[in-house]
């Protein structure tokens, strides 16, 4: 099974960023022995900003016109069926070396392929001290349209702790890996095509009886005044 290890940090190695995505890789090899786990740093690629001309709209063209490593970087997410993505919060939100990819990812609306889409998702977010959470909120609308499904997630800030690897984060990363493994391992069957993007079910359920909690006087009743008096 194919997964896509996505880091999107701005910086050379060695980054927090991809420590902390080792550790979310680690986890879910723990869960799932058959992971081939594609590693992408967005940054070592040379990806340019869309244009905006929405040339790739033109049905005549049908594709980014734009001469870099985007495509590369797209062939190299063929196949996968999950991601983790790691990603440091700049300036309160994503870096922009990833929102420079997702705008470029725009060009496929029209075909009938949906790149780094259909995959269950992993989620690590971190950052020196603040806007974590909104910076993963973020994520979701691009998630949603791509029909990923984010099934863990994390954020940690470093505060005093600048080493984050020293601290609970890299026991927390581990956990969203294993989660996503776990989650991975729960919906294929073993005749399963395992080519084909996993379809999560909902594990049946055994119908409870419902539980109602004894009518509760209002505020101002004649039975609550009574009780309170
Ligand atoms: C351009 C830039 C903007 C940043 N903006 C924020 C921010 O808004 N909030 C915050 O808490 N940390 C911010 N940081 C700190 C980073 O999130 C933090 O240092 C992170 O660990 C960097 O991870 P990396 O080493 O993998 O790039 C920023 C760092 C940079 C380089």
């Amino acid at each position: 099974m194919k997964i896509v290890a996505l880091s999107c940090t701005q910086r050379r190695l060695p980054s927090l960023t991809d420590a902390l995505l080792d550790a979310a890789v680690s986890g879910l090899v723990r869960e799932l022995g058959d992971a081939r786990v594609q590693r992408i740093r967005l940054i070592d690629h040379r990806i340019a900003m869309c244009e905006g001309e929405d040339t790739c709209l033109d049905p005549a063209v049908g594709r980014c016109t734009l001469d870099d490593d985007f495509e590369h970087v797209v062939g190299l997410a063929e196949g996968a069926q999950a991601m983790l993505l790691a990603m440091p919060v700049y300036a309160g939100n994503v870096p922009a070396v990833l929102k420079i990819f997702q705008e470029r990812l725009k060009s496929f609306m029209n075909a009938d392929r949906r790149p780094f889409g259909n995959l269950l998702v992993g989620t690590i977010v971190h950052s020196r001290t603040m806007l974590t959470e909104p910076a993963l909120a973020a994520l979701f609308p691009w998630y949603l349209r791509l029909k990923n499904r984010n099934v863990a997630s994390a954020c940690f800030t470093q505060h005093g702790h600048q080493d984050l690897t020293r601290t609970a984060a890299t026991d927390l990363c581990v956990a969203v890996g294993r989660q996503l493994g776990m989650t991975l391992d729960a919906v294929r069957s073993p005749t399963e095509d395992r080519s084909a993007p996993p379809v999560v079910q909902s594990p049946g359920r055994t119908a409870l009886p419902v539980v109602q909690s004894a009518a509760r006087p209002r505020c101002g009743d004649a039975a609550g005044a009574s009780a309170e008096a």
